[in-house]
């Protein structure tokens, strides 16, 4: 039984790298807390912390309410499971497994049977007579599992346990995982950079980038409703599709959101519309994912946007189309590498900079009309950042059913769900429509 509680935690490296970045979560007990973001954002160092192998440069961590930073590792009944764990290749599976008993003193016939019930939840019961050379590497990592929460911690932090392992042994290791901790009930955090493995998982997910938590929350949650465009292009596949829009607004009657050649229109009454209607004459970034979008007869009614299909892809079970729709993509760039910009002509354009050429206004001061939620000390600075925001041609994702009798260059009319928009504004924030 515990929970954790992380408060405005920082850590910078000696070298001046800020690996985390005023990080508060709170995870509940027997809560599955999913960490997640990619490399380098500063997930392991979260863990290390908790654990007690890292101090943090600033900010306190509780566990059950009560302050560890000055509790060594061993004294705050924590299990961890790593990436690279290492079995001890001369001890059998049951010796590996009743190790961290033998070491605190459990005497042998408690031990064998505490071991026999851990390798029995674990589906590993039977090996247990045999050395690490002898297993799979999906039987390797339960016994690593086994031999973390042996001892029956109160808090179980796992660090990408499952990335070494081929894409089957994961599916099934994923439900076998969340399976265990629930029926002991312990409190887990579990880190990973697969969205995918966060969503299916977790009770809840913190999206990281950089060091600065995003979002948190169920995974309904982030994935319906996410805090910023970050997180709306993280979380999903195909990715969602994140169009810039220009907002005219023609009072009492609806507002116009252009994309380029073509514009979606929000009735005025629509419950969305007062929210949208501050940035008149503005870019917004409108998103929709592609469960929004559906193909239909060309002379179809309604919200419907038209495009020529750039390229196709198969997944077997479905088949996804690229459009060209006449409309500029936002690009998020999550891991602040360079993206090719060919609206620019191979020029590297910034969202913001782009922006603030197209409104003929600078970074909007800190008074401003807009809510700011506080939750990232870069929003105030997306301007100005160079790597986190491209324009180029949307290629909207569209779904179609697997291996569709269309092929590049044919057109195709979408008919797009209102209610399922998003809206960010030129900081990458989610516009609160006050709905939902
Ligand atoms: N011991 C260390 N010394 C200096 N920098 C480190 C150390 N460990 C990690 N970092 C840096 O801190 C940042 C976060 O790393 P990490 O927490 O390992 O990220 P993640 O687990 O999300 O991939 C990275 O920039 C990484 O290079
Ligand atoms: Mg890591």
């Amino acid at each position: 039984m515990s929970t954790v509680a992380i408060k405005d935690v920082t850590k910078i490296w000696p070298d001046g790298t800020t690996a985390v970045d005023r990080v508060s979560v709170d995870v509940n007990d027997g809560e599955f807390m999913v960490l997640l973001g990619p490399s380098g954002c500063g997930k392991s160092t979260i863990l290390r912390m908790i654990a007690g192998l890292e101090d943090p440069t600033s900010g306190d961590i509780l566990l059950n309410g009560e302050p560890v930073l000055n509790l060594a590792p061993r004294d705050r009944s924590i299990a961890m499971v790593f990436q690279d764990f290492a079995l001890y290749p001369h001890m059998t599976v049951g010796e590996n497994i009743g190790f961290p008993l033998k070491l605190s003193g459990v005497d042998s016939s408690p031990r064998g049977e505490r071991v026999g019930d851990v390798a029995s939840a674990l589906g590993i019961g039977d090996v247990l007579a045999r050395k690490p050379a002898q297993l799979s590497g999906g039987q390797r990592q339960r016994v690593a599992m086994g031999r973390a929460i042996v001892r029956r911690p109160g808090l179980f932090l796992m660090d990408e346990p499952l990335s070494n392992l081929d894409s089957g042994l994961r599916a099934e290791l994923r439900a076998e995982i969340t399976g265990l901790t629930r029926e002991l009930g312990v409190t887990t955090m579990y880190v990973t950079h697969d969205q995918a493995e966060a969503l299916t998982m977790a009770d809840r997910v913190a999206i990281l980038r950089k060091g600065v938590l995003q979002d948190v929350g169920t995974p309904t949650e982030v994935y319906g409703r996410p805090a910023t465009l970050y997180v709306a292009a993280f979380l999903g596949a195909p990715r969602m599709n994140l169009l810039e829009a220009s907002v005219y607004v023609h009072l009492d009657r609806y507002i116009a959101l252009n994309l380029g050649e073509q514009a979606l229109y929000l009735p005025w009454d629509d419950i969305r519309a007062r929210a949208v209607a501050h940035y008149h004459g503005e870019r917004i970034v409108v998103g929709m994912r592609a469960e929004a979008l559906t193909p239909v007869a060309p002379d179809a009614p309604g919200d419907v946007l038209h495009g020529r299909i750039r390229y196709l892809e198969h997944h077997g079970h479905e088949s996804l189309a690229f459009l060209d729709i006449g409309a500029t993509a936002i690009v998020v760039d999550e891991m602040g590498g360079a993206v090719h910009d060919a609206a620019e002509g191979g020029a590297l354009r910034r969202f913001g900079g782009a922006l603030q050429r197209l409104t003929g206004r600078a970074e909007r001061g800190g008074t401003g009309t807009k809510v700011r939620h506080g939750r990232d000390p870069e929003r105030t600075s997306v301007l100005s950042d160079p790597g986190r925001h491209h324009r180029r041609p949307a290629e909207l994702a569209v779904r179609l059913a697997p291996y569709p009798a269309v092929s590049p260059g044919h057109p195709l009319a979408i008919s797009v769900r209102m209610d399922a928009l998003h809206f960010f504004d030129e900081r990458g924030d989610r516009i609160d429509v006050g709905w939902r």
